[in-house]
């Protein structure tokens, strides 16, 4: 069925226009002004809407065991939340434990997904451990559409990999031509300031801040950036929060290491104030990195206006409040981190960041959608308004007004860390391939047509 998108303002990451967009099945197959619309086709009327190509988010947990739980979320709610924001491709993480092989992690994520998404999804495959049977197994899995690693140097005992296998990874990548993400903090530091923190009586969710200092990401960035200066590969640093580790990533950057920096929407909005909240408020703001100063949030939005930091995610680890943060209540180290975000990242990014003037309508859609696609792979088919590439359209609306709510979400989670926070905008119309996904705010697409999208590295 074809679709019709009439005087639409086309927002691309280098480009603004108008005219009309025709998608034809999933694809985008014309662009021009005064198009007649083919028998049959939806026609919807952009007029006084931006249209921007579909949101990547390049970080992701939809299922996630970790910390002893799961993440509330399954690819059904996590995947509609994320259109519902407008959000049309997720990068999610595969995060196998260390007793499980790199196939048996992939072949449970994909079964997770499958049936199940709602938009397209992609993986980043977790090497948390690495010996001569993962190494055949990252390969295959590289073969089979997987062109981008994760690995913890965080999380000691369940997700992180020492030094050996880090350089193994590195090295296996760059032969490979994959890029490997990163989560930089020194998991040695992290462990003994937690043990300093809890011996001193500090045991609430406003100490987890400094368990893990600036410096401590700082170190973990440096460390990476040796290792892949060394080795060569190509490496992208996930949820960026402070200027310390920024420093040390553009020190990399200078000396030639091919290195890419994400940051999530929390630290561009939320500083550690929101983790010191009486009451055990503050565990809802427990992730890792922790939220920062808020001295960082100008460093990171300057660094995205002016292209220092390429995306911003979301990092989404969804973790209910009433039920899974208290795990930590008397010790801050077992709260469940992370801040569930997948739904609105977009709406928070484009208020606080588009109508406050700190970024430009093209710098909001490379940072949202066209950089990610093109550092993993996925550009021109993601990322981009132009004929070819996937239907994947979202029809903003400017002048709308809300707040966001848990009451009102989508993501399966029992509290929202924005809880009454003004919105300046929405998505009006999200497509998936050319389907109508989403309008005004609620899912009315298929569930399962989400598709894996396989993506072979560009460059060796
Ligand atoms: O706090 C966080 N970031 N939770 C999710 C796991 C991770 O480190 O990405
Ligand atoms: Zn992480
Ligand atoms: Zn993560």
């Amino acid at each position: 069925m074809a679709l019709l998108i009439k005087n639409a303002d086309i927002v691309n990451a280098d480009s603004r226009y108008t005219a009309d967009i025709l998608c034809d099945g999933e694809t985008i197959t014309r662009i021009d002004r005064g198009i007649a619309p083919p028998p049959g086709a939806e026609v919807i009327d952009a007029t006084g809407r931006h249209v921007f190509p579909g949101f990547i988010d390049p970080h992701t947990h939809i299922y996630l065991p970790f910390m002893g739980t799961f993440s509330k979320d399954d690819y059904e709610t996590g995947t509609k939340a994320a259109l519902a924001g407008g959000t049309t491709t997720i990068f999610e993480m595969v995060c196998p434990s260390r007793s499980m092989s790199p196939a048996e992690g992939f072949a449970l994520w994909r079964q997770q997904a499958a049936g199940k998404a709602c938009c397209d999804y992609t993986f980043h495959m977790g090497v948390t451990r690495f010996d001569a049977d993962s190494a055949a197994q990252l390969r295959e899995i590289v073969g089979g559409g997987v062109g981008s690693f994760k690995v913890f140097l965080a999380y000691k005992g369940a997700f992180g990999v020492d030094d050996t296998e880090l350089w193994q990874t590195l090295t296996l990548a760059r032969e490979l031509g994959v890029v490997v993400t990163a989560h930089c903090e020194n998991e040695t530091l992290v462990a003994e300031l937690q043990k300093q923190l809890l011996a001193a009586g500090r045991t609430g969710p406003e100490a987890h801040h400094d368990s893990r200092p600036p410096r401590v990401e700082a170190e973990g960035v440096h460390h990476l950036m040796t290792f892949a200066g060394l080795t060569g590969a190509r490496v992208y640093i996930v949820h960026l929060s402070c200027r310390e580790a920024l420093e040390a990533a553009l020190a990399a950057r200078l000396r030639g290491v091919n290195v890419s920096v994400e940051t999530l929407i929390q630290y561009l909005v939320l500083d550690k104030t929101w983790a010191e909240k009486p009451g055990f408020e503050g565990a809802k703001y427990v992730m890792s990195p922790p939220l920062r100063d808020a001295a960082n949030q100008a460093v990171l939005w300057n660094a995205l206006a002016s292209g220092l930091v390429q995306t911003v995610g979301t990092d989404h680890a969804p973790f209910d409040f009433l039920t899974q943060k208290p795990m930590g209540r008397d010790d801050f180290t077992k709260i469940p981190n992370g801040i569930p975000s997948i739904e609105d990242r977009i709406n928070l990014l484009w208020t606080h960041g588009v109508k406050s003037g700190r970024l430009s309508l093209q710098q909001f859609v490379a940072v949202a959608s066209t950089n990610a696609a093109k550092i993993f792979d996925l550009w021109p088919r993601k990322g981009v308004i132009q004929p070819g590439a996937d239907a994947d359209l979202v029809i903003y609306d400017p002048a709308y007004r809300g707040t966001i709510s848990a009451k009102t979400q989508t993501q399966a989670v029992d509290y929202n860390a924005f809880e009454g926070w003004p919105i300046e905008g929405r998505p009006a119309v999200v497509t998936v391939r050319g389907e109508v996904a989403v309008r005004d705010g609620r899912f009315c697409g298929t569930v399962g047509r989400g598709r894996f999208l396989e993506r072979r590295p560009a460059r060796t």
